[in-house]
């Protein structure tokens, strides 16, 4: 891969996962995108991971997508080439994906980010939806997600202005999960990451999905849902051994079946 820099394992069951194109501010061409998807098709695959961290460097998450590569397609050069294709794939990892920012989040930066499951980020991170300046509008779900994320009126501002919001800001609205020292960025994704990892990933599995489905249902399909995997989670070895433990006063060992 020429772009994306894989370390698996980088803490006991954690595979992390860098952005590796540090001139073109890790922008995301199409490119970068495949190997991003190919890298999380493999590690989700891969029973020894049980959360994945995403990162760029210190200065930059992502840049959003690749304008140079973009600035002289045709509308059906775009349809045809369907870009987000790709970020529909990412979409269905199956693992718990944490975003550890740093610096600039831009575009689909901030979209890429924001289809992470949760957010760590340095106290330079910024989050923004840019692509008002360059005469278009977010593409890989920026209007949808930060709406949900922020709600309309400031979503609404930075989609219309292009105006950045600091990991301050982000995390006062709920954007994202935590705001560290830029010397720690990684090492607090690592944390959150461990503690999912102790989890039985069958239930941290049927967990995401339930999560998720909120966003996609009425609220009695998503809690018709929940109910289901809840019932489903009792299929599990671990849920068994989960319980056992508890009564035990023991700690639990969960296997992932
Ligand atoms: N695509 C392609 N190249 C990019 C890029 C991008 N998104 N962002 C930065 N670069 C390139 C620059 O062109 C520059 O290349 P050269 O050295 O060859 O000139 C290099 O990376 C360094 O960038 P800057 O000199 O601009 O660095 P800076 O520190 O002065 O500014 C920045 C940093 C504010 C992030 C600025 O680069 C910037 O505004 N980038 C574009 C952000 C943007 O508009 N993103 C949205 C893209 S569209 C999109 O994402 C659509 C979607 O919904 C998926």
């Amino acid at each position: 891969m020429e772009f994306i820099e894989v370390t698996n394992p980088v803490r006991e069951n954690i595979a992390l996962v860098a952005f590796n194109r540090p001139k073109e501010l890790n922008a995301l061409s199409p490119q970068l995108m495949s190997e991003l998807r190919d890298a999380l098709l493999t590690l989700d695959q891969d029973d020894s991971v049980r959360v994945i961290v995403l990162t760029g460097n210190e200065k930059v998450f992502a840049a959003g997508a690749d304008i140079k590569q973009m600035a002289d397609k045709s509308a059906i050069d775009m349809l045809l080439q369907d870009q987000f294709a790709t970020w529909d794939q990412i979409k269905k990892t199956k693992k718990p994906i944490i975003a550890a920012v740093s610096g600039f989040a831009l575009g689909g930066g901030c979209e890429l980010a924001m289809t992470c499951d949760m957010i760590i980020a340095s106290e330079t991170a910024v989050f923004g939806q840019p692509e008002i300046k360059i005469g278009v509008l977010p593409g890989a779900g920026g209007t949808q997600r930060l709406t949900r994320a922020l709600g309309k009126a400031k979503a609404m501002e930075m989609v219309l202005t292009g105006k950045f919001i600091s990991a301050e800001e982000a995390e006062k609205h709920g954007l994202i999960n935590k705001v560290v020292p830029v010397e720690l960025y990684l090492e607090e994704a690592y944390k959150l990451a461990a503690e999912i990892a102790q989890q039985s990933p069958v239930a941290v599995r049927l967990a995401k999905e339930a999560v998720l489905r909120s966003f996609e249902s009425s609220l009695e399909e998503g809690l018709y849902f929940e109910r289901k995997n809840f019932y489903l989670a009792f299929a599990s070895d671990d849920q068994k051994e989960g319980m056992e433990a508890f009564i035990q006063k023991r700690k639990p060992d969960f296997k992932g079946k």
